[in-house]
């Protein structure tokens, strides 16, 4: 089977198991993009950082008396998930290393859908994760599976026709494209706070069309509340969240045999380096408890072996 094969058959699974379930957002894929003065900072803070918010200094009014520090807007957690040989390969050719890992697909599938317990006050919107991938990931994604449903799909590209006009028409989800992390956390937050808007402009991609599409991101986001924000790839996606001080937790499927890969997870996060940053494996208990079900002992699939676990960095709630 060839390497683009195993991507086809991660998001065939990861369809196939909530193709009943059916969807709630209507609208193909559209682009988020600034309408301002971006004020996003361009260097986040690296980790470790603790605790889990954003911090503002004190500014000096002409009198100079200093006026209270707004209070901190805690930060959205973002949890990464991916699979990984013991050499912490991840793809290669644009796809995944394995021929077809079932039991993971379903995995992704159900946990990346799966709404966190304690919600948030709704007030009439509609919780959903929300997948963050980057550019080549979303491409590995054959475009009648794409956007993945029930869950906010955002790509992370520098190209503002990343997403085609066809892509995702008639599924009924809605995929944002934004330009950097930074904006695609702007854009979450803004949905958070309900003030998400589009852009003055329509011409943001130079046609109507995209102006279109960029109404349809308006109406298919504002009625949303955000549940779990996870990072689902590739590579330099997943190093640019691990700097970000929300990055809170990996949950890593550990697959017990080596393949061939030309794509890595950027940390060991089992070795020196992810200890020195604070990452330590919790218990199968606490991994229960956040993904919401039981994990086998003993897995394997095809006949090779394989573990689902969790990290969390310590330091941070
Ligand atoms: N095993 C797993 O769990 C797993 C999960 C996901 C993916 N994968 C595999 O990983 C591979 C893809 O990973 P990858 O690292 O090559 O690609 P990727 O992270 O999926 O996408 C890279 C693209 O994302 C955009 N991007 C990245 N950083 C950006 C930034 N800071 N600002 C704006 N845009 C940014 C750029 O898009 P533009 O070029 O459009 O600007 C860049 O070319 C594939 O083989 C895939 O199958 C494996």
């Amino acid at each position: 089977m060839s390497q683009n094969m195993g991507a086809y058959t991660w998001l065939i699974s990861d369809t196939a198991a909530f193709v009943t379930a059916g969807y709630d957002v209507q609208g193909g894929p559209v682009t988020f993009q600034r309408v301002s003065t971006p004020t996003f900072p361009q260097n986040l803070p690296r980790v470790p950082l603790s605790p889990l918010h954003h911090t503002t200094p004190p500014t000096m009014t002409s009198t100079a008396q200093p006026t209270m520090p707004p209070p901190p807007k805690p930060l959205l957690p973002f949890t990464l998930i991916l699979a990984a040989t013991p050499s912490l390969g991840i793809g290669r050719a644009g796809g995944l290393p394995w021929p077809s890992h079932k039991a993971d697909m379903a995995y992704f599938a159900r946990v990346t859908r799966r709404l966190p317990k304690s919600a948030p006050a709704l007030q009439g919107r509609k919780l959903k994760n929300v997948v963050i991938m980057g550019r080549k990931t979303w491409d590995s994604i054959p475009s009648k599976f794409r956007p993945l449903m029930g869950r906010i799909n955002v790509v992370v590209s520098r190209q503002e026709g990343a997403l085609g006009p066809e892509d995702g028409k008639g599924e009924g989800e809605v995929a944002v494209r934004a330009g950097s992390l930074e904006s695609a956390i702007e854009l979450l937050e803004s949905v958070k706070e309900g003030t998400v808007t589009t852009p003055a402009t329509t011409e943001v991609e130079g046609s109507a069309a995209a102006g279109t599409q960029l109404q349809r991101a308006r109406e298919a986001l504002a009625p949303l509340e955000i549940g779990h924000v996870f990072v689902i790839g590739g590579s330099s996606i997943y190093k640019a969240a691990l700097e970000l001080p929300q990055t809170r937790r990996v949950l890593l499927t550990k697959i017990e045999k080596e393949y061939e890969c030309d794509t890595f997870f950027p940390l060991n996060i089992e070795g020196e380096e992810g200890k020195s940053l604070g990452w330590a494996r919790k218990s199968k208990k606490e991994l229960e408890e956040f993904v919401g079900e039981e994990i086998g002992d003993g897995l394997e699939d095809g006949g090779v072996g394989f573990e689902f676990c969790m990290f969390e960095r310590e330091g941070v709630e």
